[in-house]
């Protein structure tokens, strides 16, 4: 018989979405409810013809594109097929056997993963109130600790924490310890937290900052990341990447969208301004909904058997939403945000089940 490796063989698959039957509206992947730019689509498809050719493994304009919309040193700046690569590059590259990656409560479950592949131990810092705690995590770093993990806008609780309480985690952190920022949701949160304090972290040399296409820039096909990394970190992180990671097209097209900011910040408002609506409408029907910072919310219902049945009810309207149960948040529910019409469907069903 053919044998994986033990720890391999022990792993259970990292758990996606059920993507439902044909017919069904997933609001289950935080993907984006609207089309990416329309620029970044001619631009993928004018390149077709180069297929025969590999990726170029610099990215450089994607790079440049980041550079110059964030005001960033392009030799700093990493791109990943997907963030999920970058998750996975930097855990195999900085933690092993015996270590520790700190997550917190409800942070990206990928990371729990990305740590088990390379037997490194995945523990969870306490939140309070769906939203990371500083002072927990701080307490639960011990000398085994390689790596802080932090999700800010946090998924799936979707809530954030200012950038001072960042840089006082950073501050606190033992210089040996790799600190990095997940800010798959950042674009939803800029406005109120200056993107530049976070990527001024990172030139300390601990510090890395990952970002994607996939949320705000309607981009998740495309699986195009990228992070912000001081050179050492960078230099064995890109050991460990596909050298040919992120398709022409692909490339071409988060480049043309990084630059499309106008088209972005419109796509943002839009998500934003139909989420609150549903928040609110979910409010007034007595459902616990903290303030979001994403293209999601996160529903409380009174009990995990009513959100059993909000989902069952849901699903028997073609709506999928995320089950939280792999969190310990069996009672509640995840909601990507779509249009409007969507929206107002699934607070109606959710009406009919609460009564
Ligand atoms: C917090 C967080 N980080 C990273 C990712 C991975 O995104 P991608 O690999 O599409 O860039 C996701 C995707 O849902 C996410 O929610």
């Amino acid at each position: 018989m053919i044998r994986a490796v033990p720890h391999v063989a022990a792993m259970a698959p990292y758990a996606l979405a059920d993507l439902g039957r044909a017919g069904t509206v997933s609001l289950a992947q935080n993907e984006s409810a609207f089309p990416p730019s329309p620029a970044a689509l001619a631009v993928g498809r004018a390149v077709l013809d180069q297929m025969p050719l590999y990726p170029d493994p610099e990215w450089p304009d994607l790079r440049a594109a980041v550079a110059e919309v964030h005001g960033l040193d392009p030799a700093k700046v990493l791109c990943g097929a997907g963030s999920m690569e970058l998750i996975t590059c930097l855990i195999r590259a900085f933690a092993g056997p015996g270590d520790r990656v700190l997550g917190t409560d409800y942070s990206y479950a990928f990371a729990a993963s990305a740590a088990a592949q390379v037997q490194a131990e995945y523990v969870k810092a306490q939140e309070r109130d769906l939203t990371v705690s500083v002072d927990d995590i701080l307490d639960a770093v011990t000398p085994e600790t390689r790596i802080v993990f932090v999700c800010n806008p946090g998924n799936p609780t979707g809530t954030l924490i200012p950038n001072c309480e960042l840089l006082r985690l950073r501050a606190g952190l033992p210089a040996d310890v790799l600190l990095a920022v997940d800010q798959a949701y950042a674009e939803f949160a800029d406005a109120e937290n200056n993107p530049g304090e976070i990527f001024a972290l990172a030139e300390r040399g601990d510090t890395v900052v990952l970002r994607t296409l996939s949320k705000a820039f309607g981009l998740a096909g495309a699986r195009a990341g990228w992070g912000f990394f001081p050179p050492d970190i960078a230099g064995e992180v890109r050991k460990l990447l596909n050298p040919n990671n992120i398709s022409i097209p692909s490339q071409a097209m988060a480049a043309t969208a990084m630059r499309d900011q106008a088209h972005m910040r419109n796509v943002v408002a839009k998500t934003a301004a139909i989420r609150d609506r549903f928040a609110d409408g979910c409010r007034a029907l007595g459902l616990d909904v903290p303030r979001c910072h994403t293209n999601f919310v996160l529903i409380r219902f009174a009990s995990a058997e009513q959100a059993r049945a909000a989902d069952a009810a849901l699903r028997v309207e073609k709506l999928l939403m995320r089950g939280m149960g792999g969190y310990g948040l069996q009672d509640c529910l995840r909601a990507t945000i779509c249009t409007r019409d969507v929206m107002d469907r699934a607070l109606a069903v959710l009406k009919g089940v609460l009564g």
